[in-house]
């Protein structure tokens, strides 16, 4: 099949709900995507932060291989092995007394049921969040994602339960929260907008002012989780224990699987009836997710995501140019903000053209976000192409 025949059936039965490049991929291996154009793409995307361990690794196609043929969908009515097994491997990578953990779809819905725990266990309403935050597109984490374009026409949707602090401003966020409270929902690195950093103070500032009003700091790991920023969370690189975290993307390694992971005290609110859904942490995603951790532990992804980003920044920092405003990272997940959102696009364009895949989000920032596993050779390539086009 031919780019074009997809593209036209697309345009023709789906929903035209994403700008989509011209491009189609019928496998991958590794950090390489094998395209219907013929052509091989060295992924920096890796599906949004998802495929942490590239395409097609040989621990996770056998452990859903073997999944799928024993059984794919066992409802939650039951007890769940491969479930049980996965939150018992999350426990041992969560910081803190983060030990119990409810398994969901989707980012969107681990925030949905950290902030559906939050009001139960404060008995509060209010939510604060940071803005230029992104949190998801349901309702709840659609209202606590502190920019307007996404909430604009579906407010009637969304309560009036949401506060916006600046990302980073520890005297607005004391300022802001108070008696009523239920939770502070906060990335350690807003990924969406471009892979801003805020300080360790306002982390630790985010931690105190909860903790005095009796307000629950939670962290949306759903991008930086997992190994992502060079730790197993992105909040340990400020030595801040949240009340609960989120997480999905890599934790399927390309299969739908979120979580939410928090205290006993905490998750004890949320008794039979309170929240559930269908496919959650069926078995499938969660051998998958077995499969994931196992791997991350066996191979060392967490140190060397940590070592290959830090290389990486600092080779980045090198290149002189005018064109570079900014560049600012933590383990694989980099951002390199140009002064332009053409320039941004026409370096992607010419990455594309040589066979490299880079994404550009918040208007002018190339994100690089690939695969855990990339080689130093392969970051080197996109670094000389960066030069070239420059
Ligand atoms: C930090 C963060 N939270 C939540 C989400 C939403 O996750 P999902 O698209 O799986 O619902 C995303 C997605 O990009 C994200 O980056």
């Amino acid at each position: 099949m031919e780019i074009k025949d997809i593209k036209e059936k697309s345009s023709k039965y789906l929903f035209q709900n994403y700008g989509r490049a011209d491009l189609a991929f019928e496998s991958g291996e590794g950090c390489i995507l094998h395209g219907y154009d013929g052509k091989d793409y060295l992924d920096l995307v890796a599906g949004i932060a998802v495929n942490a361990l590239g395409y097609a690794h040989p621990d996770w196609v056998s452990a859903v291989q073997k999944q799928a043929a024993r059984a794919a969908h066992i409802s939650n009515l039951y007890l769940i092995k491969e479930q049980a097994d996965l939150a018992e491997k999350i426990a041992s990578v969560t910081p803190g007394e983060l030990n119990r953990t409810l398994f969901v779809n989707s980012g969107a819905e681990a925030n949905e049921a950290a902030l559906k725990t939050a009001v139960r266990y404060t008995g509060r309403g209010k939510i604060l969040s940071a803005l230029d935050g992104f949190h998801g597109r349901t309702s709840a984490s659609l209202g606590a994602t502190g920019q307007e374009k996404y909430r604009k026409s579906f407010e009637p949707l969304i309560s009036d339960s949401y506060g916006y602090f600046e990302f980073g401003n520890c005297e607005q966020v004391k300022s802001m929260v108070g008696k009523d409270t239920a939770a502070v929902l906060v990335e350690p690195v807003q990924g969406e907008s471009g892979v801003r950093i805020a300080s360790a103070e306002f982390f630790r500032t985010v931690r105190d002012v909860c903790s005095d009003n009796g307000a629950l700091m939670i962290c949306d790991e759903v991008q930086t989780g997992l190994g992502r920023t060079g730790q197993w969370y992105g909040i340990e690189n400020y030595g801040v224990v949240p009340d609960m975290i989120t997480m999905a993307k890599a934790l399927g390694g390309g299969l739908p699987v979120g979580a939410l992971s928090s205290t006993d005290e905490i998750s004890s609110v949320m008794v039979p009836g309170t929240h559930g859904t269908t496919f959650g942490g069926n078995p499938m995603v969660c051998a998958a997710g077995c499969a994931v951790i196992d791997v991350m532990k066996r191979d060392g992804l967490i140190e060397h995501s940590r070592e290959t980003g830090a290389k990486w920044i600092r080779d980045l920092k090198m290149i002189d140019s005018p064109d570079i405003r900014e560049i600012r990272g933590l383990g694989l997940m980099i951002g390199i903000e140009m002064n332009s959102s053409e320039n941004a696009l026409r370096i992607q364009k010419y990455c594309r053209d040589n066979g490299v895949l880079i994404n550009v989000c918040h208007g002018s920032t190339l994100r690089l976000i690939p695969p855990l596993i990339l080689t130093d050779a392969q970051k080197d390539t996109f670094t000389a192409l960066l030069k070239e086009c420059l």
